[in-house]
Order: C-alpha cells, then sequence, then structure tokens
C-alpha cells in the first residue's frame, strides 16, 4: 500500500515524514503499518457480496466482544450513533436528564440531546480530570434517568466506585469509551462495567478504522436485540420488518474487516503509547521548565489515547511548537456548556473542567507519530515553553 504525502495544516494532521512536521496524529501511518493485511482484508469484502452487515462485523464483534470480556458488542456507524442508541435500547425516558461531563467532546452531548434527553454536566476531578465522582449524588434530581462517564484521553474512570454511587441512585451507567479501547482498572477493561457502553472507531482512535464506525457493548440480552434492532430501522428477526423505529447506523463490513485485522494490535499499541507517556513524563519532569509543564495523571490503566500536558500561556506554546515543525491539539478549550448548544445545562460551577480548558496541550502520542521522535518534541517543548 502506497502512501501520499500530505502537507501539515493547523490542525496538526500531516505526514511529517516528508517535510519534517510532526503532526499531531497520523491515521495513515497506523493503517499503513498493517497495510498489507488490511488491503488483503479490504479486498476480500470488496470481492464478496457483503458491503453492509455481514461476516466482517460478525467477526468483528465476536472478537471486540471477548477482548473486553462483555457478552454483547453491536456495531454501528460512528461513536456518536453507539451513544444514542444505547440510550434507546436501554428505553431512558424522553425528557429525562442525564449526568455527565462538560469536559468531553461535543459527541457526548450531542447523542443525549438528540435522543430527546437532556444533558446536566457535573464537575470534573481537576487531578484526574474525570467526572468528579463527588458530585454525582448531589447533582442528580428527580429527572436524572442515567450517567455517562467518560473515559478521557483513554483514562479509566473509576467504575467500581462509580457503580456503587449509581445503584445506591437506582441509575443506569452508559459508559463514553470511544477514547479508552483497552483501558483497564484492575484488570478489567472499560465498556464492561455499565449497563451499556459506546465506543467509536474513528481513524484517530486507539482502535480506529479508515473512515466512521462505533460499537455498543452492553452484558444485557434484551439491550442488546434492541440495539441490534435500532441499528437496522428497528428490524426483528423478520429482516425488512420493523418492530421499533430504527436508524441506518450500520458498522460497514469494510470498516469492520479492518478493525479485525487492528484489533490484534491494540493491546501492543497502547503498550506502547504507555512507553511513550513514560518517556515524556521523565523527560518533562528533567527539564529546566519542569515547574511550569503539568504533567497527566499517572495511571497504569490509561492507554494514553491523548497525553496532555498543562501550560499556563498554553495558545502561545502551541504557536511555539507550530512554528518549530510540531503539531499539538487541544481536548478541550471550550467545554460543553461554553458551548451554543448547551449552554445552560450545567449543574453549577464547573471550576475544575474550565481550569483545565485553558491550560491543556495534547501532544503526539501515537505511537507511529510519537515513537521515533519523542526526544525531538521534548526538546522542542522545553524550547517553546522556556520562551515565554
Ligand atoms: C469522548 C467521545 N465521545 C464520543 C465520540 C463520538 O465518536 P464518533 O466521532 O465516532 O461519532 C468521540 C469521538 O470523537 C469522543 O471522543
Amino acid at each position: 500500500m502506497t502512501l501520499a504525502p500530505a502537507a501539515p495544516d493547523r490542525s496538526g494532521r500531516g505526514p511529517g515524514d516528508t517535510t519534517g512536521f510532526i503532526p499531531q496524529a497520523a491515521p495513515r501511518l497506523r493503517i499503513g503499518r498493517f497495510g498489507a493485511a488490511v488491503a488483503a482484508a479490504v479486498r476480500q469484502v470488496l470481492e464478496s457480496d457483503h458491503y453492509g452487515v455481514g461476516p466482517a462485523v460478525a467477526r468483528f464483534e465476536r472478537d471486540f466482544a471477548s477482548y473486553l470480556g462483555v457478552d454483547h458488542c453491536i456495531g454501528v456507524g460512528s461513536g456518536t450513533d453507539a451513544l444514542a442508541i444505547a440510550f434507546r435500547a436501554l428505553s431512558l425516558p424522553r425528557g429525562g436528564e442525564i449526568l455527565t461531563v462538560a469536559m468531553t467532546a461535543s459527541a457526548t452531548g450531542s447523542a443525549i440531546l438528540l435522543g430527546g434527553h437532556v444533558p446536566r454536566f457535573v464537575d470534573v476531578d481537576p487531578r484526574s480530570r474525570l467526572i468528579d465522582i463527588d458530585r454525582i449524588a448531589a447533582s442528580a434530581g428527580p429527572k436524572t434517568v442515567a450517567i455517562v462517564p467518560v473515559h478521557l484521553h483513554g483514562y479509566p474512570v473509576d467504575m467500581p466506585r462509580l457503580m456503587t454511587v449509581a445503584d445506591a441512585l437506582g441509575l443506569p451507567v452508559i459508559e463514553d469509551c470511544a477514547q479508552a479501547h483497552g483501558a483497564r482498572i484492575g484488570g478489567r477493561a472499560v465498556g464492561t462495567f455499565g449497563q451499556a457502553a459506546a465506543f467509536s472507531f474513528y481513524p484517530t482512535k486507539n482502535l480506529g478504522c479508515a473512515g466512521d464506525g462505533g460499537a455498543v457493548t452492553t452484558n444485557d440480552g434484551d439491550v442488546a436485540r434492541r440495539a441490534r434492532a435500532l441499528r437496522e430501522h428497528g428490524w426483528g428477526e423478520v429482516r425488512g420488518r420493523s418492530e421499533i423505529a430504527g436508524l441506518n447506523s450500520r458498522l460497514s463490513e469494510i470498516q469492520a474487516a479492518i478493525l479485525c485485522v487492528l484489533l490484534p494490535q491494540l493491546d501492543d499499541g497502547n503498550a506502547e503509547r504507555r512507553r511513550i507517556a513514560e518517556r515524556y513524563r521523565r523527560g518533562l519532569s528533567a527539564a529546566t521548565v519542569a515547574g511550569r509543564i503539568g504533567l497527566p495523571p499517572e495511571d497504569d490503566g490509561s492507554v494514553y489515547h491523548q497525553f496532555a500536558i498543562e501550560v499556563d500561556d498554553r495558545d502561545r506554546v502551541r504557536e511555539a511548537l507550530f512554528a518549530a515543525g510540531v503539531g499539538t491539539a487541544v481536548h478541550y478549550a471550550d467545554p460543553l456548556d461554553r458551548q451554543p448548544a448547551f449552554a445552560g445545562f450545567a449543574t453549577g460551577p464547573l471550576a475544575g473542567g474550565d481550569a483545565l480548558a485553558a491550560r491543556l496541550l495534547s501532544l503526539p502520542i501515537q505511537p507511529e507519530v510519537a515513537g521515533p521522535a519523542v526526544d525531538e518534541i521534548i526538546e522542542r517543548v522545553v524550547r517553546a515553553v522556556s520562551q515565554g
């Protein structure tokens, strides 16, 4: 498979191998690393008569469920759809409030609103950067129907503790695992704790395809059956006969075939991310400007979807790094409560998330990008910070 060069852009994408620019992420390099197997898998689909939901989707669903240790996996069109389908499969009452965080991708909030529910944002703990579990009970009210913890940047939320709180409140939990494929707590994978979970296979994810894809996971057979129906027009046992109103949100055979090739590489890729994170941690904490760089929390269960440092003058540092040939990204500069679609849904002041939003800066961590360049990136980060 030949990979054409592309110019770097402000998003931090671009090759790096032809221009010297180190992109924040380059999904084509991940696909390209396993290019021959990916090409063969795609060719096999193209030569089959199954382009929608077929044998590759069934195989991926089986493999991913077994990888996670969950009873059911249902492949769908995207991570956003996976959340929306999970909400409907759980029959959450319309108009009900769903507790989640504002420090997340807009998809989390969109899926809640599109399902006819109301997001209610709970602040994050600024140290873990994840939902502040101690605030959940006080944020729940008579209209609360569910909790959506987000495993941000690949860090697992403390699910045993969160489930204890949720169970005491009688609330179902839908885990947003879009950034945390393979993240574990005490050896147990995220996506297996709540009543359901949603995964995204967007190309830049730790497990990504070459377009859009997602999955719902659950241990509940009824939820699985409903999710399976919802992804294809609400069809039940009889194809073409809608038992409930559904969507067209299939995981396609081509994407599933690519995911079947990449899934066996996930743990190695996550281990490489952990090693890169460790090198960043060592290099940055030994630097003269170490006091001005906040490091992400240490957690062996994290799969480092992002390695986000904290710096006071984040936008200046980002510009300086771009000028020095290093792409970065910000996850997230605008917490959801500050975006027009989600304004007014905070449960109170979200000071923890606001402080992070002003300071977070995601360095390259994708193994194919950062692996060969981590020392160079550290050097340029130190230089960029010390220029301020
Ligand atoms: C936390 C989070 N939730 C949900 C999604 C939605 O996934 P997708 O882009 O596949 O719809 C994403 C992906 O961007 C995400 O990062």
